[in-house]
């Protein structure tokens, strides 16, 4: 057989995934099993965004679409901005993709060529590594432990940028920490990234509808206006619109990004789906009550998770103030041995298959975001289902010895 390509040897599928897929064979099996592994929001979107996709449906014109995304989509993305605080863009700073995760694989092409310097935060959403491995980009990590509250830090932040790297990468709210960035400390960031011209800055801000203790959404852009020359703002319907599977992506920023991304997709996918594109526009342009009475409600479930972590021995975590996730330090329980499987916990893998196997909890290593003293909590499902599993993690950890 021929080979592949040289690039697939550093192609791996999704770590998350891989923890999905085991817990959803062992409820294939019968077990009882409550997932907190994978990253969704656990809410359908209301009655108008579906009535869109229906009649889109009846006037279908079975025709491609257009590779930038259709225009009544590009003004709804530009209103959503302007409510973000990001307005004087026109159509042509917009493109639009199969999701997020696809939009960052096109900006990483469109921005980099193989070998280029691509600097991020660790803790770091799984994706941005392995999308960077197979295009063959240089990642400068940046370690940011619970210590300094997986941020980063200016002085950090200067030393990277200082070695000019192609592309920044940023994330607020963070996947896997939940962690948000205070207007103060977004300034202090802009500060720093206003001082290296050379920098692309990519913003994934997809968790900015869900943002808990009034912190608010803050990006670079607000505070150094100057940057969108050369900052991208990344975002999506999947999270905070309760539509991941309907797979919509969008960013917004220079011109020249744009048209770039429009070329990709002439390539790639030529278009968005009609009825993807008229449930979108519902989405964007429609009622918003939903995202913020999901992101009240996620506030509560955040506060239940660290009373309950809080509790147990060996087990630390910083506060996170948006998105769905808790990042707990469990490195705290390193060492120590499961009494009842008698296996030892010598890692943060080990914690979570062992959690799983005895428990039913499925729970994502942190190793998969770069951080292994860390374990990753999604905790968007419903509050009986995470008070029993919060109650089986602390059974779990009442065992360990
Ligand atoms: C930080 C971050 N960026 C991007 C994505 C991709 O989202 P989408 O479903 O829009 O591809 C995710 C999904 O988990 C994420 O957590």
């Amino acid at each position: 057989m021929p080979s592949l390509a040289a690039r697939m040897a550093r192609a791996r599928p999704s770590a998350i995934m891989a923890v999905a897929e085991t817990a959803k064979r062992l409820k294939a099996e019968g077990r009882d099993i409550i997932s907190f592994s994978i990253g969704v929001p656990g809410f359908l979107p209301d009655r108008h965004v579906y009535e869109a996709a229906h009649a889109a449906l009846e006037r279908d014109s079975g025709a491609y679409g257009s590779n930038r995304g259709r225009e009544d989509l590009l003004d709804a993305i530009l209103g959503h901005f302007a409510r973000l605080g990001l307005s004087g863009y026109e159509r042509r700073h917009v493109a639009t993709s199969v999701g997020a995760k696809h939009m960052l694989y096109n900006l990483f092409e469109a921005l980099c060529d193989p070998g280029d310097r691509i600097a991020f935060a660790v803790p770091y959403w799984t994706t941005y590594l392995d999308i960077a491995d197979i295009q063959g980009l240089t990642v400068e990590l940046l370690p940011c432990p619970a210590e300094q509250d997986y941020k980063l830090r200016p002085e950090q932040l200067e030393a990277a940028l200082a070695k000019r790297p192609k592309v920044l990468l940023l994330n607020n709210p963070s996947n896997p920490t939940g962690m948000v960035y205070t207007r103060q400390e977004m300034a202090a960031l802009a500060e720093v990234i206003a001082r290296f011209p050379d920098t692309w800055v990519i913003c994934d801000d997809i968790y900015n509808g869900l943002i808990f203790d009034g912190i608010g959404y803050h990006n670079p852009l607000h505070v150094r206006p100057e940057l969108r020359e050369r900052t991208i703002v990344v975002d999506s319907l999947s999270k905070t619109y309760g539509m991941p599977g309907w797979r919509v992506g969008f960013m917004i920023g220079p011109a020249e990004v744009a048209e770039a991304i429009v070329k990709l997709n002439s390539n790639h996918i030529t278009s968005l789906p009609e009825v993807v594109t008229a449930a979108a526009v519902a989405a964007l342009s429609g009622p918003q009550e939903l995202t913020a009475r999901k992101c009240a409600e996620f506030a509560g479930k955040r506060d239940r998770v660290l009373a309950a972590l809080g509790a147990l021995p060996g087990i630390r975590c910083p506060r996170p103030q948006g998105a769905f996730y808790v990042f707990p330090d469990i490195s705290g329980c390193f060492g120590k041995r499961h009494r009842a499987s008698g296996r030892s916990i010598e890692s943060d893998v080990a914690f979570c298959e062992t959690l799983l196997a005895s428990e039913g909890v499925a729970c994502v290593p942190g190793s998969a975001f770069g951080e292994p003293r860390a374990m990753r909590i999604s905790y968007t499902v419903e509050d009986e289902r995470l008070a029993e599993g919060l109650a089986r993690i602390a059974s779990f950890v009442s065992e360990l010895g």
